[in-house]
């Protein structure tokens, strides 16, 4: 699978990665070595604006040195004990980040799925042990639309059938209702035996779907109610992404268990935090949950770099600010192809209007070549999630590059 939009040293990497690797993503033809801000560099030193920010894992922007020193001076010392002894890092991250956001406890995973897969157990557990649910019928409910991962678990939960389609049989004692629908809600609250409500307060994947304002004001209110849990999944949203630290935090929301993942590390390393009060962590006792790496002593040096560097240059604000320009000005180009733009804070997406299928990936290619990456999601769709450092001369860029390329159709 060569392209002749590539050099020759693009189609090698290219060709090595379709004839050694699992054919598992369609990634746009480029091929990067280097990162620094909002910066990304191929390998024939083209320079290009990063709109995807790995899926809004970058938020702080690419190698922050602060992070960078973190994860070199920890790397040095100490990497992994497993959770079998103590080590001199943990705890200090323990407390920062509970004291960050304001919960008792906090159990370290790795990735954002294991983040997921953790919140459910946590949800099931405490059903048994504090709601009397029956053993083994505790429920989930989960919105239409929802992307959490791609485990089992996380597909079990799914309405897209490419990511459930031929992986089953899948998990029970899961169900879905319609995003952004409180009377739904309430409908399935009806059933004792409901452990959670996991939702993403912005839908990420399903193509930045933010819900009517008061939504999450409704879906804690309905979960207090009938005591259920109410389990934000902020691990594309969180940590600066839409303007505020949590996306909850538009709305003044505490849920019950916060997972967060992605910027946790700066886009270093896998590194994803459960956050909830004792009533609920204190239900896992010692042996029934963990993972070899969750907790190491450099995701707990990187994490606290990472959280830090959040705060004091303050990227909420900077999120919240560049996000009016780039909604305002993308509004100002008048163009035919874009048929929506929405999004809070630096988490936007634009919906394509075009006869061809293929439009939003045609787009992407001839942003590419103006310099900027971006990626479609669910065909007519793509993202504009820049790291959260961006400048409004450099917005005010892009948003030229995107006007250069949207004009070429
Ligand atoms: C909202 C949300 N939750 C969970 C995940 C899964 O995170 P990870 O890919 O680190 O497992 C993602 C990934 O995109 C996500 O967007």
């Amino acid at each position: 699978m060569t392209t002749d939009i590539l050099s020759a040293r693009g189609n090698y990497y290219l060709e090595l990665e379709e004839k050694f690797g699992a054919h598992n993503y369609h990634p746009l033809p480029v091929v990067l070595s280097e990162g620094k801000g909002v910066y990304l560099t191929d390998i024939d030193g083209k320079k290009y604006y990063d709109f995807l920010s790995g899926y809004s894992a970058v938020n702080q922007g690419h190698c922050h040195p602060v992070i960078i020193e973190a994860l070199i001076n920890q790397s040095k010392k100490l990497t992994l004990t497993s959770r079998a002894f103590h080590n001199n890092v943990l705890g200090e991250y323990e407390e920062l980040i509970t004291s960050y956001f304001g919960y008792d406890k906090v159990l370290p995973m790795n990735t954002g799925v294991e983040g997921g897969e953790t919140a459910i157990k946590l949800a099931r557990r405490w059903a048994y042990t504090h709601k009397g649910v029956p053993e083994n019928k505790a429920k989930v409910i989960f919105a239409d639309g929802n992307f959490w991962g791609r485990t089992l678990a996380a597909i079990s939960s799914s309405t897209d059938p490419s990511s459930y389609k031929d992986f089953g049989p899948f998990m029970p004692g899961f169900s879905t209702i319609p995003y952004n629908d409180t009377v739904a809600l309430e409908a399935a609250l009806q059933d004792p035996n409901v452990a959670a409500f996991m939702v993403e307060p912005i839908q990420g994947e399903a193509g930045v779907v933010i819900p009517d304002e008061g939504y999450l004001q409704k879906v804690r209110a309905l979960c207090t109610e009938y005591n259920v849990l109410f389990i934000a999944d902020e691990i594309q949203t969180g940590l600066c992404r839409t303007g505020k630290m949590l996306a909850c935090d538009h709305e003044n929301v505490r849920p019950d268990i916060l997972i967060l993942g992605k910027a946790l590390s700066g886009g270093t390393m896998p590194v994803a935090a459960i956050l909830a009060d004792d009533e609920i962590m204190l239900t896992i006792k010692p042996g029934e949950h963990g993972s070899t790496y969750g907790g190491n002593p450099l995701a707990c040096a990187v994490a606290i770099a990472s959280l830090k560097v959040l705060r004091d240059e303050k990227m909420a604000e900077n999120a919240e600010a560049m996000g009016i320009i780039l909604r305002e000005e993308l509004a100002k180009l008048n163009s035919p192809l874009i048929i929506t733009i929405r999004g809070k804070g630096l988490l936007n997406a634009v919906v394509i209007g075009h006869e061809n299928p293929e439009a939003s990936w045609d787009i992407c290619l001839k942003l590419r070549d103006n310099g900027l990456l971006a990626k479609p999601t669910h065909g007519d769709k793509i993202r504009f999630a820049p790291p959260l450092v961006i400048t409004k001369e450099q917005m005010i860029e892009c948003v030229g590059i995107i006007g250069k390329s949207l004009g070429s159709f």
